[in-house]
């Protein structure tokens, strides 16, 4: 069982370095270029005020309350009779699924760094062709980054909570909020600033549609790492006597400045030098590097900054969606550490190599099954569906399967009682209202 236990704020750097990951610096800003910004902005705060913050809490509360890892949690929290819901805990394994496509974008990240060290591309087109080039014939690029990245995140988790996961984030999350923060200042003295401001803040209605509405949802799971087990099974190994509503809060407030900074930042480079905002996925790999190499030396400084950067942030998150799977491999098989972190990084690593196929010219027909191939399939799985219906399940969890005594008593630290009146009718029924609404809808999409 555990022993080792997070500091307060070695916890709190660990959530945020958590939810702060690719989904703030690299998806954040294309999704909001692509629903047309304002609009989409909005719906995402409101959702991360009202359904992201009250589904934290729970998550935190299941594993503060638990002490154990995911399964271990669930079935210790419920009532007689109903231990099926140890069940719900294998959602730890979403993180693996997760990680088969992620390692793989962290792993261009880190050839983006050498990018910016050796020679940026000189336009949009030319810059557009080498990210094609990377993804339909760069297998063997692909790979090496790949390994890399399979390597750093397993060598830190193998290291445990105390000596791997918190020391990590104390070191990379201060960096990284301080490039983000930095770049940001000199994005706030360029002309273009105010027209990425309005791009963000404005609301345009009329772009706002259902599918909109559920990409947003959606991502307002995936960049708070809610609905799989990560905040979870970091709050097991959280200090007695903490408040719960404080912490989140923090957590919160860091992720969401990190993705709105990194949004205005992004825009006003991309405004600056007449590039448009809805470029996709490529965004930070395509149109950024073309606007860098535009500011010249500067440029060059700033792309190897703002890479490395994202290289943080997705490690400090990677490691957070591997733990869950250690954390129940040692709790529930008694294998070692070691034994666990190996044994989960290899899956990741090896389905992670499909992903990485699947974009290939060579074997993306073979890897392509409907609408997406095998690496869109997971993205989609995974943060569409599977979080969203973690999520759902521990909303329910908490709301109706747990005792309410139970569940005011373990937050009476954390809030008073109007606080808990109103964060109880959020939990159970607004927030599985709402997750529910964005399932359905997804079925109509597809
Ligand atoms: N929150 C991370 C991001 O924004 C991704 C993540 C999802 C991490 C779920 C852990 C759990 O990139």
């Amino acid at each position: 069982m555990k022993i080792a236990r997070f500091s307060q704020l070695g916890f709190i750097l660990a959530a945020a370095g958590s939810a702060v990951g690719l989904g703030n610096i690299w998806k954040f800003p294309y999704i909001a270029g692509e629903y047309g910004g304002g609009a989409f902005v909005l719906v995402y705060l409101v959702t991360v005020l009202v359904i992201g913050f009250s589904v934290m809490i729970a998550e935190m509360l299941i594993g503060y309350k638990g002490r154990l890892d995911g399964v271990g949690s669930f079935e210790k929290l419920s009532p007689a009779g109903k231990s099926g819901w140890k069940y719900a805990g294998f959602m730890g394994f979403t993180g693996l699924l997760i990680l088969t496509f992620y390692s793989v974008v962290i792993g261009w990240i880190f050839h983006y760094v050498v990018v910016a060290l050796s020679t940026l591309p000189s336009s949009v087109s030319e810059a557009e062709q080498s990210f094609h080039q990377l993804l339909s014939a760069g297998i063997g690029t692909q790979l090496f980054y790949h390994t890399l990245a399979f390597m750093a995140i397993t060598s830190i988790v193998v290291r445990g909570i105390k000596g791997g996961i918190e020391k990590i984030n104390m070191k990379l999350m201060p960096i990284l909020i301080l490039i983000v923060t930095g770049m940001f200042f000199y994005a706030l003295s360029l002309d273009a600033f105010s027209k990425a401001w309005e791009f963000m803040f404005v609301p345009e209605w009329s772009k706002i549609d259902s599918e909109a509405i559920v990409v947003a949802v959606g991502h307002a799971f995936f960049t708070l790492s809610l609905g799989m087990g990560a905040i979870l099974t970091y709050s097991a190994s959280l200090p007695r006597e903490t408040n719960l509503t404080r912490v989140s809060l923090i957590v919160i407030a860091l992720d969401t400045g990190i993705a709105l900074l990194a949004g205005l930042l992004l825009f006003t480079f991309l405004f600056e030098y007449g590039a448009g905002p809805a470029q996709g996925p490529g965004l930070v790999f395509i149109s950024l590097p073309a606007v860098f190499y535009e500011m010249g030396i500067l440029g060059t400084v700033l792309a190897l900054l703002f890479f490395i950067a994202l290289a943080f942030a997705g490690l400090t998150s990677a490691v957070s969606l591997l733990e869950p799977m250690v954390q129940y491999l040692i709790d529930r098989s008694n294998f070692t550490r070691f034994k666990a972190t190996l044994s989960a990084g290899l899956f990741f690593y090896i389905v992670g190599i499909v992903s990485i196929l699947a974009n290939s010219s060579e074997f993306s027909q073979q890897l392509t099954f409907g609408s997406r191939n095998f690496f869109d399939w997971m993205d989609f799985i995974t943060a569409s569906v599977l979080l969203p219906v973690g999520g759902l399940a521990m909303a329910i969890f908490v709301g109706y399967v747990m005792p309410k005594t139970q569940v005011q008593a373990a937050l009476k630290g954390s809030m008073n009682d109007r606080g808990f009146a109103l964060w109880y009718a959020a939990i159970r029924y607004i927030a599985p209202a709402a997750l529910l609404i964005v399932m359905l809808n997804l079925l109509g999409m597809e």
